[in-house]
């Protein structure tokens, strides 16, 4: 497997890494992996097929035959995502999802499961790899590693706007605790914990606007990446 062509951008929630990843793949035209809604369309097909989030050779079993596909187009903010064939892109967007995500996300054999799927997306001319462990675990070898960060009220305040803009209604402190409890179980679990990885470069995004983060990686992929 030749990872030359792979960019990985980790980081927690609200970091500003899928609206990043997306308009990087667009920008390179290169494939797009969002793998954290990959965890999310298990926890929300878990659901649906009322499969016990406790009940992990049942949830792994979902997860390896998992009936997904993700439709990348260039004028579109969002990877559009459908489930057995229904459309979910929103359906799997909202907290709830991303909370249950999180604690099927925790399953090492789930993990495991959809290990080869994402390692597929490896595609020419090259890849965006969104996630948690999409530096250490999945692309080990990547050509170049973004670790995003901001701070928690940031990241509340960035998933706040974008979950309204959506037409979906929260609560601030109810998203800074959420984002809070779901930073302490991505980062304390066993299985492929949230961190950077060691030759990753970490960009703290709190005070830069997207436009500043895209040309920082931009610059990144030029230096590494053989793209003009
Ligand atoms: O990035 P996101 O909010 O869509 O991810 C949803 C959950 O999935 C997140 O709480 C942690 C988990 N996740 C993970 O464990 N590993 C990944 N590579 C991506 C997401």
């Amino acid at each position: 497997m030749s990872n030359i062509s792979v960019l990985t951008i980790d980081g927690p929630s609200g970091s500003g890494k899928g609206t990043i990843s997306l308009l990087l793949a667009q920008k390179l035209g290169w494939h797009m992996l969002d793998s954290g809604a990959l965890y999310r369309l298990v926890a929300f097909g878990a659901e649906k097929h009322q499969i016990d989030l406790q009940d992990e050779v049942k949830l792994a079993d979902y997860a390896r035959t998992l009936d997904v596909r993700f439709e990348q187009a260039d004028d579109r903010d969002e990877l559009a995502t459908f489930l057995e064939g229904e459309d979910v892109t929103q359906g799997i967007r909202t907290e709830t999802a991303g909370n249950a995500a999180s604690k099927v996300a925790a399953i090492q054999v789930v993990r495991n499961a959809l290990l080869a799927r994402q390692r597929d997306f490896n595609q020419a001319p090259g890849l965006v790899a969104d996630g948690r462990d999409m530096g250490t675990t999945i692309f080990p070898d990547a050509g170049l590693k973004i670790f995003l960060t901001a701070s928690m009220e940031e990241r509340a305040d960035r998933r706040y706007k974008q979950l309204k803009g959506k037409g979906i209604d929260v609560s601030l402190p109810a998203l800074l605790t959420e984002i809070a409890e779901r930073d302490a179980r991505d980062s304390q679990r066993t299985a492929s914990p949230l961190k950077p990885a060691v030759d990753a470069i970490q960009l703290d995004t709190s005070n830069l606007s997207i436009d500043e983060v895209i040309q920082r990686v931009e610059q990144l992929c030029q230096q590494r990446f053989d793209i003009s």
